[in-house]
C-alpha cells in the first residue's frame, strides 16, 4: 500500500492525538526529530525537583526586559508588577509591531489593544478589550482591577477610565505601521477601490500569470509590492518585512508569568491582537481563562497565537486546572493543544493555518513553553524566555514537526518563495 505524504501527515497525528500520548506526531515527512530532546530534559529537570524560584517565563519578545523585572522580583516585589515590568518593555517599543505602540492596526488603520492580568496572592483579576489610543493597557488592565468592582472593561468606555485614571491618550500608529497597513490596501487593490487601479501601468487581473509558472508569478508580485512599500518610503532594510507581514499577517502577543521565592504567583497578556482585523474584533489575550489564567494553589498559563482557537479550549484554564489533577506542566499544555486539534478532527489541511504557543508556569517552579508547530521556520522558531537566576530562550516543544502557515492565508504561494521570506 504507499501512503501519500499527507495521508501520513494525517495518520500520524490523529494516531497520537487518538492516543493521548504527550508525543509529538510526525508530521510533514517521515524524518525522526532531534528537537524534542532538549525539551525532554528541561521536563525531566522539572520533574526532578531542581526547578528554581523566583521564576519568571515570558514569550521570546520579552527576553530583553527579563533582567530588570527578576532583579524586582528577587528584591521583594511583587509577582504580577514583575510580569507588567516585563510586557510593558514591548508595549513602549514602537518597533515591536505586535503590542502597544507601533502594533500593526486593524483594517481601518486604527490600532486596537486587548490586555488582562491576574494576582494570584488576592486572587484578583482585571482586562481590557479593544482599546484605542492607551498604549500600556497591561497596565489599564491592572487599574480595573484595583479601581473597579468590575473584572472587564471594553472599547470607548475602557479608554475612558484609562484616561480618568491617568493614562495618557497617544497616536499608537507609528509610521511604520501605518505604511504597512496601506502596502496591506494596497495588496488587496484588485479586489477594492485602494490603489494601484486600472489605470496603472503595472495593474494584473487577479490570479493573470500569462501561463507563467506560480513562483514566478510570485517573484514579479513581491516585486511589486516592494517597490509600492519603497514609494510608501518604507526604508529599504524594511521593505521585505513589511512585504512579509501583507502577505502573512503576524498574531503577536507577549504573555509573562512571574513566581517569587514565597510561592505567590501571577501573570499578564497584552496584544495588538490580529493584524489587519475587523474593527472591534476581541482575540483571547484579554479573556480571563483563554490568553491567561493564575491560580495561586497551582500555577499560570498564558498564550500567543490564534486567538480564536485558544478562546474555543479556555486554554490558559485548561492548562492551570490539568495542572491541577496532576499533570506537568508540559503535558497540560499539549493536552490543550490536543483539544484545538480535536476541534478541527485533526485536519491537517485546516490546522496548518492555525498555531498556538502555551507559557506554563506551576507553583513549584517547574515550567514548559509548548506550541503547536515549530515555528514560523527553521530559522525562527518558537521559543520561551525564562529568568530564574540566567536568563535564557529555550525552543518550544512542538507538538507537530513543521511550520505553520498564517491566516488568512495568501493564495497558491509556492512553498519555496515561502521559504524565502520566512529565513
Ligand atoms: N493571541 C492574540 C490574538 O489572537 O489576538
Amino acid at each position: 500500500m504507499t501512503v501519500s505524504r499527507r495521508d501520513f501527515v494525517k495518520t500520524s497525528v490523529l494516531g497520537a492525538v487518538a492516543a493521548g500520548v504527550g508525543t509529538r506526531a510526525q508530521a510533514e515527512d517521515a524524518k525522526p526529530s532531534a528537537g524534542p530532546q532538549e525539551h525532554v530534559s528541561q521536563e525531566n529537570q522539572s520533574q526532578t525537583g531542581s526547578h528554581k524560584r523566583p521564576i519568571i517565563i515570558c514569550a521570546n519578545n520579552g527576553y530583553a526586559y527579563l533582567d530588570d523585572a527578576f532583579a524586582f522580583l528577587k528584591s521583594g516585589g511583587d509577582t504580577l508588577d514583575a510580569a507588567l515590568k516585563v510586557v510593558k518593555g514591548p508595549e513602549d517599543d514602537p518597533n515591536d509591531d505586535t503590542v502597544g505602540l507601533g502594533g500593526i492596526p486593524n483594517e481601518e488603520g486604527v490600532v486596537e489593544l486587548d490586555a488582562c492580568c491576574m494576582h494570584g496572592p488576592t486572587r484578583c483579576a482585571g482586562s481590557v478589550g479593544g482599546v484605542r489610543n492607551i498604549k500600556n493597557v497591561s497596565l489599564v488592565s491592572k487599574a480595573v482591577m484595583e479601581h473597579t468592582g468590575h473584572v472587564m472593561l471594553v472599547g470607548e468606555g475602557a479608554e475612558r477610565f484609562a484616561v480618568a485614571v491617568g493614562f495618557p491618550r497617544e497616536n499608537l500608529l507609528t509610521e511604520h505601521s501605518r505604511k504597512v497597513w496601506l502596502l496591506w490596501k494596497e495588496f488587496h487593490s484588485n479586489e477594492d477601490w485602494w490603489g494601484p487601479g486600472l489605470a496603472d501601468p503595472h495593474w494584473q487581473a487577479p490570479d493573470s500569470g500569462n501561463g507563467k509558472p506560480q513562483a514566478e508569478v510570485w517573484q514579479e508580485r513581491i516585486q511589486n509590492l516592494r517597490t509600492r512599500a519603497a514609494d510608501l518610503g518604507i526604508e529599504p532594510e524594511l521593505q521585505m518585512d513589511a512585504v512579509r507581514k501583507v502577505l502573512f499577517p503576524p498574531t503577536g502577543t507577549i504573555h509573562c508569568s512571574a513566581l517569587n521565592d514565597k510561592g505567590e504567583i501571577s501573570g499578564c497578556t497584552t496584544t495588538s491582537g490580529l493584524s489587519f482585523k475587523l474593527p472591534g474584533r476581541v482575540g483571547d489575550s484579554p479573556i480571563i481563562g483563554a490568553g491567561c489564567y493564575t491560580d495561586q494553589d497551582v500555577g499560570s498559563a498564558g498564550a500567543t497565537g490564534s486567538g480564536e482557537e485558544n478562546i474555543k479550549v479556555a486554554g490558559a484554564h485548561t492548562i492551570v486546572e490539568n495542572m491541577r489533577h496532576g499533570m506537568s506542566p508540559q503535558e497540560a499544555g499539549m493536552d490543550a493543544l490536543k483539544r484545538i486539534v480535536r476541534n478541527y478532527n485533526g485536519d491537517m489541511n485546516k490546522l496548518r493555518f492555525l498555531d498556538m504557543t502555551y507559557y506554563v508556569l506551576r507553583k513549584d517552579g517547574a515550567y514548559a513553553g509548548v506550541s503547536l508547530w515549530e515555528g514560523y521556520s527553521k530559522e525562527r522558531p518558537h521559543k520561551i524566555a525564562v529568568h530564574d537566576g540566567s536568563r535564557r530562550a529555550e525552543v518550544t516543544v512542538s507538538l507537530f514537526k513543521g511550520y505553520s502557515q498564517d491566516f488568512p492565508p495568501a493564495p497558491n504561494v509556492p512553498e519555496e518563495v515561502k521559504k524565502e521570506f520566512m529565513k
